[in-house]
């Protein structure tokens, strides 16, 4: 039987959550979730959320490093509306009972980041997700028109007029169901998993890029994906992240020869730009023929271990004391800057689809996001498309019931294995990219895309795991033609061919869509 709500949400992470407790009072909100409900980039988030909150800081200092960061690209109206509703709504989440880290005379302690002018980093600790989570959770708990189903992975969206009118759900036991409602929001958050090496968890698969796509939303910026530059590099051990707080207390990057050597690649030095940090930790270990490592060793050994408690278990697991040891590091996939092109209240291209948080491009990031700008991006965006949906429900009506499609007869098929996909990306559409490596990665994506395309134009259903897949490949091959198509190098995408930023021929965004006319760009900001 369908479930049939007023709104629908995708996703449970900071975005999806912080849309709900907007939705609640106005109408019954379910939340659809794939795996466990707290499972999510959200809850491995570390360094915190930047906000301007301090003494000497403002949103106008905060939009100038957010721009910068951008290469050019950013959105400057999406950025004002994110520095300067920002501060109200972290205000607001510790009013719902988040608690940050104070200094000893009570006041939030505010960390240091990477290509920020000054301290706006809240946090809690080393897991300020975790915190974040814990507390909109809390929230929504409490509101009686919200429901959540979890191990529920949305497949597809419905689609019928035009409209989106609600989603395809597989369940754990692998039935399908589908659940309508007058308004729905993607918040299914990042992509991460298209890469073999990531910091992200199993569920971020790009399935809200992958769905909003066929749906026939356009998705921009995809080319530019961030690789975070320290990841724990132990053979063996899961890539976990190690924060950039840790550099904004002192940490220092040392090469194999036990030199810092940051400031020869960046005057910005150990806290450059992620993208630039990322490429001189790559060629610096390739110079000497070893490992880039993190030291904390100068540092006072129990503020190390009490600041980041969860990155000290997570060394200790791999044999390395985080105060004491120096911890290998290198680059791993960590955040797509790109994703479903949205305006500044989350409406896609799409009548009656809404997303927010990663998985939506509101060009607020540009080529590069600032570090802990991403969390903000949720909860002021999910925020905002949570306003819009209870708008928009009231000048909508929903959509006649599709009739269901019967299966065509079986036709012999194969797609890709999900470590082939991320490999392939790895090798060849990672952060050195160029066109020789794009064109190889998409002799691969595209036949098996197309063939993708007509299995499920049979309506013959998919298993969970070929889902999964679908999603990585769908989202793969997006992201190698947005690669491809930019011949030059800014922020987080980088063409060796193309090794200079062109703002000539490039200082443009990209967007492309199924049943919109290709690829289409637009100069400076809004597209
Ligand atoms: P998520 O929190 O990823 O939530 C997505 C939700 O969608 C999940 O509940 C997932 O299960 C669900 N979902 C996905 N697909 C489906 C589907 N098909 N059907 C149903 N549900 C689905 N950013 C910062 O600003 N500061 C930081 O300190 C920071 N640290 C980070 C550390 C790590 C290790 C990682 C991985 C990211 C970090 N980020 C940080 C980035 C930030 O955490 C994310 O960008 C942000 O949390 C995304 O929130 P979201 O709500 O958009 O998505
Ligand atoms: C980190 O703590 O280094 C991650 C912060 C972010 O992705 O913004």
């Amino acid at each position: 039987m369908d479930l049939r709500q007023d709104f629908l949400i995708i996703g449970s992470g900071i975005a999806g959550l912080r849309a709900a407790a907007e939705l609640a009072p106005v109408g019954r909100v379910l939340i659809l979730t794939k795996a466990e409900p707290r499972e999510g980039n959200t809850g491995y988030a570390q360094g915190g959320i930047a906000a301007a909150v301090g003494p000497g800081d403002s949103p106008a200092l905060h939009a100038a490093d957010t721009i910068a960061a951008g290469a050019g690209l950013c959105d400057e109206q999406a950025v004002t509306v994110l520095v300067e509703d920002g501060p109200r709504y972290v205000h607001e989440l510790i009013e719902w009972g988040a608690v940050f880290d104070r200094d000893p005379e009570g006041n939030l302690a505010l960390a240091l980041e990477a290509a920020h002018g000054a301290r706006r980093v809240l946090h809690a600790a080393d897991a300020t997700g975790r915190e974040i989570s814990r507390t909109l959770w809390a929230r929504v708990a409490g509101l009686s028109s919200v429901t959540a189903h979890d191990h529920a992975r949305a497949v597809d969206l419905i689609v019928e007029g035009g409209r989106c009118v609600g989603a395809r759900f597989l369940r754990e036991d692998g039935t399908l169901g589908s659940a309508r409602a007058d308004v729905v929001l993607l918040a299914t958050g990042g992509a991460g998993q298209v890469y073999s090496d990531t910091t992200n968890p199993l569920v971020a698969t790009g399935d809200g890029v992958a769905m909003a796509y066929r749906a026939g939303a356009r998705v921009a910026d995809l080319e530019f994906f961030q690789f975070h530059p320290t990841a724990l590099d132990v053979p063996g051990q899961p890539r976990f992240l190690l924060s950039e707080a840790l550099r904004g207390e002192g940490a220092r990057l040392l090469n194999s020869y036990g030199e810092a050597f940051m400031t020869r690649y960046d005057p910005a030095g150990d806290l450059a730009p992620r993208d630039r940090v990322a490429r001189a930790i790559v060629r610096e270990s390739a110079r000497t023929a070893g490992k880039v490592t993190l030291s904390l060793e100068h540092l006072d050994h129990d503020f190390v271990r009490t600041r980041f408690p969860r990155i000290a278990a997570a060394c200790q697991l791999a044999g390395l004391d985080l105060a004491r040891d120096r911890i290998p590091v290198g680059p791993a996939a960590h955040y797509m800057m790109g994703g479903v092109q949205t305006d500044l209240d989350g409406r896609t291209t799409v009548a009656g689809l809404f997303a927010a948080g990663e998985v939506a491009c509101t060009g607020v990031h540009g080529a590069n996001r600032l570090a802990s700008n991403s969390l903000l991006e949720g909860l002021v965006f999910g925020a905002r498309a949570g306003l819009a949906m209870a708008q928009s429900r009231q000048a909508s009506g929903s959509g006649e019931p599709e009739e269901a499609r019967s299966p065509n007869a079986s036709t012999p098929w194969s797609l890709p294995t999900d470590t082939s996909i991320q490999s392939l990306m790895w090798r060849h559409v990672g952060f050195f990219r160029d066109r020789q490596g794009l064109e190889t990665a998409l002799a691969e994506l595209e036949p098996a895309s197309r063939a993708l395309e007509g299995r499920l134009q049979t309506g013959e259903p998919l298993n969970a795991s070929q889902w999964r897949t679908a999603s990585l490949l769908t989202t793969a091959r997006l992201i190698a033609r947005a690669a491809l198509r930019r011949e030059e190098s800014r922020g987080g995408h980088y063409r060796s061919d193309f090794p200079k930023r062109d703002d000539i021929l490039w200082k443009r965004r990209e967007s492309e869509g199924l049943h919109t006319g290709g690829s289409f760009s637009a100069r400076n900001g809004s597209i």
